[in-house]
């Protein structure tokens, strides 16, 4: 008995193979994270990130110039502090490094996409994403008053001259809250990229050594999603898609491919994945000892999560992939 169906036929030959090849991976599906710190002159790289430093305003300038040279259309903004406080106040004055790192970066490259993640856990002195009681060591963040802050700090990042607000913290109504404030100061453009689906992982380790950011206590379970759940995803796009998100992240990306595709099925707004820290991290670490082939891992990854729906990957590979891409 000989098959009458040979899917092989079809992989015969490569230009044969390109005809039939479903989905490609192009630099503008790219964003790149880049972490700005105090001073001049500073480019420290992160010991879990091979690769990724933590940056002084002089050298994210010019880290953007190359990221735009690159064909890499945006990046990410987070900041590290001089100071943290119960407050956050690092995270929403206007002279904060976000705003600071954004205003420069503009100036030099208006054509680049700066994006700004909109979150408290890098200027709260006991590393949360919001406002919490005083001596809750379980870190229960309160709801209703962290609004009020992420509110203040879009409302800067929009002032200094952000593309995008991205809304990091997994707060019930930041979206709505980030939009109202938003528009009541004449910023009803400014499109926000809510991380709609952010799970509590493991995976975020080295960019909390990145970001200085780890939680001093507790942990994020009680506002971040449990990595059990899918359905719940749909419940949190759902409403974030009604509080008026205009793009949709979902977050980690490797262990939660399928998420990513129920999220793009349910939806008509473009859907990012974030290929986090821990994700780079462990290519990286097989790539450095040679048990791997880091540009062949890599692009498999990056066609694995165009494949599952994401329109914009966010990834501390962007400029290696712009590079394979341009060979
Ligand atoms: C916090 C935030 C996290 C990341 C981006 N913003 C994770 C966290 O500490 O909970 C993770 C990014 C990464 O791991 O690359 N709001
Ligand atoms: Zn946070």
């Amino acid at each position: 008995m000989f098959p009458i169906h040979r899917p092989r036929r079809l992989r015969s030959h490569s230009q044969l193979r390109r005809m039939v090849q479903e989905h490609v991976v192009t630099t503008a599906d790219l964003m790149y994270p880049l972490f700005a710190v105090p001073g001049e002159s500073v480019a420290r790289e992160v010991k879990s990130m091979p690769g990724v430093y933590q940056l002084s305003i002089d050298k994210i300038v010019e880290e953007a110039k190359q990221v735009y040279d690159l064909g890499i259309p945006g990046i990410i903004l987070f900041g590290i502090p001089e100071d943290k406080d119960v407050e956050a106040t690092g995270a929403w004055h206007d002279c904060g490094i976000v705003q600071r790192a954004t205003t420069a970066v503009k100036e030099a490259v208006p054509d680049l996409v700066v994006a700004v993640d909109t979150c408290l856990c890098e200027y709260t002195s006991h590393g949360h994403c919001g406002y919490l009681e005083v001596g809750d060591l379980a870190g229960r963040v309160l709801n209703d008053p962290t609004l009020e802050l992420l509110k203040k700090t879009a409302v800067s990042q929009a002032q200094a001259g952000a593309d995008i607000i991205a809304p990091s913290g997994m707060m019930d109504g930041f979206v709505q809250a980030i939009r109202a404030g938003l528009d009541e100061n004449g910023f009803e453009n400014l499109p926000i990229l809510s991380y709609a689906a952010k799970y509590s992982s493991a995976y975020y380790g080295p960019f909390r050594d990145a970001a200085d950011s780890a939680p001093q206590f507790g942990d994020r379970r009680t506002y971040q999603m449990d990595p059990a759940n899918g359905t719940e995803a749909l419940k949190e796009i759902a409403l974030d898609i009604a509080e008026g998100a205009d793009m949709l992240m979902v977050k980690p990306a490797l262990a939660y491919m399928d998420i990513i595709w129920r999220v793009k099925q349910a939806t008509n707004l473009p859907v990012a994945a974030y290929n986090v820290s821990g994700e780079y991290s462990m290519v990286k670490a097989a790539a450095l000892n040679g048990w791997i082939d880091e540009k062949k891992v890599v692009m498999e990854t990056m066609t694995g999560f165009k494949r599952s729906g994401a329109d914009l990957i966010l990834t501390y590979h962007a400029k290696d992939v712009a590079r394979w891409l341009a060979e």
